[in-house]
């Protein structure tokens, strides 16, 4: 869907990316990831021509981007960012519906899709719809940002740090919706990120950069245990791989089915890793998981997740 070929960008004469080759499937949910000032942001922007490559060509849907008008491309690809840019002088409301206003949707599509989003994002929409951005949090403007970029239902989404600000309980949250909208929408994602957890916990491919080139890509599984580079383990942490790879699984995936136990239960779609947190937390060695639809569908025991460790 989107096809870097031997892209490079300049600055005063320094060139911030080199030489990039980067295939991006449709549907594909692919993470950038690498040190500050790797090039990360800047590789986002050119996609959607906030930022115009000098070199090497970009499609976009087996287009050259340079056919697109800017503003279509950009109508095609939701953005959200960690300064999140809200317009100040609107409302919530008026700022989640900036793209479906120029698309000249029905002011009824217009509110009900506000408010679906809202209520997605976990703001309360009689609260906070008419509030202006000065008057939310940190937190709560970001998920605003990232409503406004899924507004129109874009082909593309590009996030760049979108939960950068938030506290570790709204980030996992965020992300956790992320995830879903992923796999029911199967929308194309490009999410940059210097959080390693982040990375490997949404991410169907991993693209590590550093001083401007790809050092390596591929899944979340292989980034961890086929480095193809020091640089690489040591970025992905060498030390806690094992934890590492708890990010990688769900609980669902080692619920022992059909057993119960008392206690307040954890869901299916957690992490392994948020697991061991709940763990160590409450001091148990089991606990009761159910579904989505807050159904009983077993329990998990710390046992499994030592294994799992070990055999990593
Ligand atoms: N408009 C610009 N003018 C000049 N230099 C720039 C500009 N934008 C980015 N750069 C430089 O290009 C390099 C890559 O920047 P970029 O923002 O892509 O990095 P990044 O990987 O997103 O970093 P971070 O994790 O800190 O956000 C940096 O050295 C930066 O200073
Ligand atoms: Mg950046």
């Amino acid at each position: 869907m989107i096809h870097f070929s031997r892209v490079s960008k300049h600055f005063a004469g320094k060139a911030v990316v080199r030489d990039l080759d980067l295939n991006i499937a449709k549907g594909e949910f692919t993470v950038l990831i690498g040190t500050s000032g790797s090039g990360k942001s800047t590789t986002l922007k050119m996609i959607n021509r906030l930022v115009e490559h000098d070199r090497g060509q970009i499609t976009f849907a087996d287009e050259p981007i340079e056919k697109f008008r800017a503003q279509d491309l950009r109508r095609r690809m939701g953005y959200a960012i960690q300064s999140i840019g809200l317009f100040p002088h609107w409302t919530v409301e008026e700022n989640i519906a900036t793209v479906p206003q120029l698309l000249k949707w029905p002011k009824a599509k217009i509110r009900d899709r506000v408010t679906e989003l809202m209520e997605l994002l976990h703001l309360d929409p009689q609260q906070f719809r008419k509030r202006y951005p000065h008057q939310l949090s940190g937190g709560q403007q970001q998920r605003v940002g990232v409503a406004r970029a899924l507004a129109s239902d874009p082909e593309v989404l590009l996030m760049d740090e979108p939960f950068g600000a938030l506290d570790p309980v709204t980030r996992a949250t965020l992300q956790q919706e992320i995830a879903r909208i992923h796999q029911l929408s199967g929308r194309t994602i490009v999410l940059v990120t210097h959080d390693i957890d982040e990375a490997l916990g949404l991410a169907d491919r991993i693209v590590l950069l550093s001083d401007g080139q790809i050092v390596q890509q591929g899944t979340p599984l292989e980034m961890l245990t086929q480095p193809a580079t020091p640089f690489v383990r040591d970025f992905f942490g060498r030390s806690d791989v094992g934890i590492k790879l708890l990010s990688l699984a769900r609980v669902g995936d080692r619920t022992r089915r059909g057993e119960s136990v008392a206690g307040e239960p954890v869901l299916a779609s957690m992490t392994l890793r948020e697991a061991l947190s709940v763990f160590v937390a409450r001091h148990t060695e089991q606990l009761p998981v159910i579904d989505d639809n807050q159904q009983s569908l077993g329990v998990l025991h710390f046992s499994d997740l030592v294994a799992e460790r070990e055999n990593a």
